[in-house]
């Protein structure tokens, strides 16, 4: 009902719509009109209501509103079906319970806020109010559990162009799927993945992005590796076109390796952004602790590093210290 009354509020924004055409239009009373309008100022929305006339849309705020993101997608299923909540532990959990429950292939879950946001390695994600964009996409590739790092290199691309394209930055990505500016992060995504013995049954993306964050609202321990779109870009964020974007991007790389298997493309793309290759790395996991030569990626993204002891290595996974970047 929220969606239908901005819908037509938007329709004539700037013009008067009658509470009484709305309740019709809408099949709902006038007094269940007035509770969303109601609504839609607490979130910044300036209605003005004026007896006899009704209501006028005036100014919209910058909120990720799932209406305007749907009119503004080019995609057939990614953002298609939209779950969007002021507080949430992690979007990444809340989407797993989705996917559980028969969410779709390209169901997104945005959160303004995140309690217990989770990133990689078991480390957790500060994900301050109404300041990123907090989200996790549910899709059901149908793909092995080996492709799984694939998609996250996908969405790492999609990100990093629709940064560009909305912020006029070229970000650059560590391997595998941080997305920095400069010398500090600025996106992170986690994937997690639902898999029988050879198959996906489903994966959840969750992609973070610090948007609007002045320094000061990072925690103490993220100030000097952390960064935002609008400290590098010096204004505000809008931070729907970025969802858009984003999910416009990632749709036909999904897609497009899903019908033909073919990786090389995606890594035409990856590779410019590539701020690990020709670079000292230090690289550790379970049983992993490498330090060497990041060379190059093979056909799979894997990373290839010439170690200290001359011999190449295929990397798989693993915390990747880039010497330089993120304070290290
Ligand atoms: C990383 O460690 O770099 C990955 C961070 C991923 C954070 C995002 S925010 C939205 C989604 N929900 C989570 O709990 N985590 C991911």
């Amino acid at each position: 009902m929220r969606e239908l009354i901005l819908a037509a509020l938007m329709d004539k924004i700037g013009q008067y719509v009658s509470g009484q055409q709305l309740s019709e239009a809408l099949g709902c009373t006038r007094a269940a009109v007035w509770k969303h309008i109601q609504a839609l100022k607490e979130d910044g929305y300036r209605v003005d209501a004026v007896p006899r006339l009704g209501y006028c849309l005036r100014v919209v705020p910058d909120i990720v509103e799932p209406y305007f993101i749907k009119q503004l997608l080019e995609t057939r299923q990614l953002g298609r079906e939209i779950q969007h909540v002021p507080v949430l532990d992690s979007t990444n959990q809340r989407a797993k319970m989705l996917a559980e429950h028969g969410a779709p292939n390209g169901m997104l879950v945005l959160a303004e806020e995140q309690t217990n946001g989770r990133g990689r390695m078991g480390k957790s994600w500060a994900s301050a109010k109404g300041k990123g964009v907090w989200m996790s996409l549910v899709l059901r590739p149908t793909i092995t559990p080996a492709d799984a790092q694939k998609i996250t290199m996908m969405a790492a691309v999609a990100m990093a162009q629709a940064i560009e394209k909305e912020c006029g930055i070229r970000p650059g990505i560590k391997w595998p799927n941080d997305i920095l500016i400069g010398t500090r992060k600025v996106c992170g995504i986690l994937t997690e993945m639902n898999t029988s013995v050879d198959e996906v049954r489903y994966c959840i993306v969750g992609t973070g992005v610090n948007v609007n964050h002045d320094a000061g609202d990072f925690p103490p321990e993220l100030e000097q590796v952390a960064t935002s779109l609008k400290m590098e870009c010096g204004h505000e964020v809008s931070r729907t076109p970025l969802i858009v974007s984003y999910l416009n991007a990632l749709e036909p790389l999904l897609e497009k390796f899903i019908e033909t298997r073919e990786f090389s493309s995606v890594l035409a793309l990856y590779r410019p952004y590539s701020v690990t290759l020709g670079r000292d790395v230090h690289i550790t996991g379970p049983g992993l602790d490498l330090e060497g030569t990041a060379l190059y990626f093979d056909d799979e993204g894997m990373l290839v590093v010439l170690g200290r002891n001359g011999r190449r290595e295929r990397v798989f996974s693993g915390e990747v210290h880039v010497r330089g970047l993120l304070g290290q």
